[in-house]
């Protein structure tokens, strides 16, 4: 696991509260945590949709499964944040190999703002 000092650090703080899963555990692995997909999760969280904000990162795949979630808990758009993922060649907007339509992953991300993507044709 990366990061895992910090993830242990977490565990020590009354004001983060994280949950860990993986998709599954092989019998002659060791996992404390859940098993399954991250959506498994999302329904287990209480949160206030309007004073709580969602960092998307991981394989694409995963996205349209994670938003989808969060919306049914009323998560505002722009309160979703996400990591587009492209392969990238001379990062600075030059090549055109990370262009999603009008978008260029690596000059005007990774980083985006779910509001201002999810109608980009391709993106998600
Ligand atoms: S990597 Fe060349 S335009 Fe983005």
């Amino acid at each position: 696991m990366l990061f895992s000092e910090e993830v242990a650090s977490w565990s020590q703080r009354d004001d983060i509260e994280h949950k860990l899963t993986v998709d599954k555990c092989p019998e002659s692995e060791f996992w404390e945590g859940n098993i399954g997909v991250i959506t498994t999760l999302i329904p287990e969280v209480d949160f206030d949709p309007v004073k709580t904000y969602a960092v998307v990162c991981g394989p694409p795949v995963m996205y349209k499964y994670v938003i989808q979630e969060l919306k049914k808990r009323n998560l505002p758009d722009d309160h979703i944040t996400i990591s587009l993922e492209r392969r990238m060649r001379c990062g600075e907007g030059k090549c055109g190999h990370c262009q999603i339509n009008q978008i260029y992953v690596c000059k005007d991300g990774p980083v985006f703002n779910y509001a201002d993507i999810k109608d980009v044709p391709e993106a998600l």
